[in-house]
């Protein structure tokens, strides 16, 4: 059903039950293999501490920023990415940004569900007994090495992770999923918060720790900076249109500024506690030598066995904590696909169940060359696949997504009837200047800032 300006009306569409129920859905799409697989990676690469700041700063003015702007532009269009364009703005080449959306989606998942596919692999280890006794440093970092260069064994994980993506794609998210979902993050939350405070206490965590929470600001530089708003973009699921279509089920009367703020806090809590478990782990551990080390894409798969190998029960919380794990990268992979897969839908009129297969047989195959570089096939090793599909499309993308948001926000729509959208349910909308500072002014200048470095830097 739709009003004369073409805004639907949000009993024609879905709606979220409540406003937890959103809070929930998009702190599952937002936590996932970015807090506890990528941040400690971008941690462990970018100096540590100093980047640790920087993520705050990006995660509070940035990402906190351009989450609202999406969030707000869903609920007033209620439409999917590319309908939010052609609603506020219709015929124009603005609907490009929607469509590079959906082909940022593709091209995460593809590579998102290679590491997907090794929490699955690490997940049968543990049951089939890998990981026991005292796990050293060399043995973890071996026993990763192994899986990871072994083609069939990270084809068969990566072809179950998308067919079980698939799968729950094709019966329609809501009902499977997400209830799942809602019932066991709190239960990874308690038992991430476990293996933190175990891994502080381990002894010798105080050099981890200094690492991790000590900033040599000297370290400080633009690519910092860059990696920083690229990963708080990547662990929100900002600029690739996701906040926009959830928040295209938000109800009137919610207030959205409190959800964001919600979102946030979860996502980030995550990932800090990851980094609180990995760092001092990872120097506590005999064996580990800083400063021959090179950080390997697979860092929380070496240091994660460790830390459990040092709890009393380990094999029981190695296997419940890589279940959990594996829980929180399908509720990301599921709101993957479901972007592509939403748009053959309603433009294609595709049949859900095809949009599905032919996403994830598509997905499945440019996967391929991801699962192959990290050791498998010298040439996508020594040229870099993953970390290449990360940077061009993990991070530059999701960058130049939030740009246009902004633009289109600011100059197309306008910022006054963004504020009237966020009012409602918000009378007194308090952090309006500060909001409307940063996305006129702040977001937009360093996201430029930061591609301009960045185009500079590979020509
Ligand atoms: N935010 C998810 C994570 O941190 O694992 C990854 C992700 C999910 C990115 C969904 C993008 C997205 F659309």
């Amino acid at each position: 059903m739709e009003t004369k300006n073409g805004i639907s009306s949000a009993s024609s569409r879905g709606a979220w039950g409540s406003k937890i129920a959103f809070i929930f859905a998009a702190s599952g799409s937002a936590i996932g293999l970015g807090n506890m697989w990528r941040f400690p990676l971008n941690v462990a690469k970018n100096g540590g501490a100093v980047f640790v700041i920087t993520y705050l700063v990006a995660v509070f003015f940035i990402g906190f920023t351009i989450m609202l702007a999406e969030m707000t532009l869903g609920r007033h269009t209620q439409k999917n990415p590319v309908g939010v364009f052609e609603t506020i703005k219709p015929r124009t080449p603005w609907k490009l940004v929607g469509f590079t959306a959906i082909v940022t989606c593709v091209c995460i998942l593809s590579y998102y569900g290679v590491v997907a596919g090794w929490a699955a692999g690490y997940f049968f280890k543990i049951i089939t007994g890998s990981f026991k006794g005292d796990v050293t440093w060399e043995a973890s970092a071996e026993t990763f090495l192994q899986f990871a260069k072994n083609p069939m064994a990270v084809f068969l994980c990566l072809f179950v992770i998308v067919g079980i993506t698939v799968f729950v794609i094709s019966k329609g998210v809501k009902g499977g999923i997400e209830k799942f979902a809602k019932l066991l993050m709190p239960l990874l939350f308690i038992l991430i918060i476990f293996l933190a405070v175990r891994a502080v206490t381990l002894p010798a965590a105080e050099t981890g720790l200094s690492f991790y929470l000590k900033p040599d600001f000297s370290k400080f530089d633009i690519e910092v900076l860059f990696f920083a708003v690229g990963q708080a973009f990547f662990s929100m699921s900002l600029g690739m249109g996701i906040l926009l279509t959830y928040g295209s089920y938000i109800s009137k009367r919610d207030n959205l500024v409190s959800s964001a703020g919600w979102v946030c806090f979860s996502d980030t809590m995550v990932a800090l506690l990851t980094g609180i478990i990995i760092f001092p782990t990872l120097f506590a551990t005999p064996g580990f030598d800083p400063k021959g080390f090179e950080v390997s894409t697979g860092l929380m798969f070496q240091v994660f066995p460790i830390i459990i190998s040092k709890v009393p029960g380990g094999f029981v919380f190695g296997m419940i904590f890589f279940f959990l794990l594996l829980v929180a990268a399908l509720t990301s992979t599921v709101s993957l696909l479901e972007v592509p897969v939403s748009y053959f839908i309603d433009e294609k009129k595709w049949s859900r169940k095809k949009a599905a297969l032919l996403a994830g047989i598509f997905i499945f195959l440019l996967g391929i060359p991801s699962a192959l570089s990290e050791g498998g096939v010298p040439l996508f090793t020594k040229w870099g696949f993953m970390g290449k599909m990360d940077l061009i499309f993990g991070n530059i993308m999701l960058a130049v997504g939030a740009l246009f948001i902004c633009i289109f926000l600011v100059y197309i729509w306008k910022v006054k009837n963004a504020i009237k959208e966020i009012s409602q349910g918000n009378p007194r909308f308090k952090l309006g200047p500060f909001w409307v500072f940063n996305i006129k002014v702040l977001a937009p200048l360093a996201i430029i800032a930061i591609l301009i470095f960045l185009i500079k830097d590979i020509l």
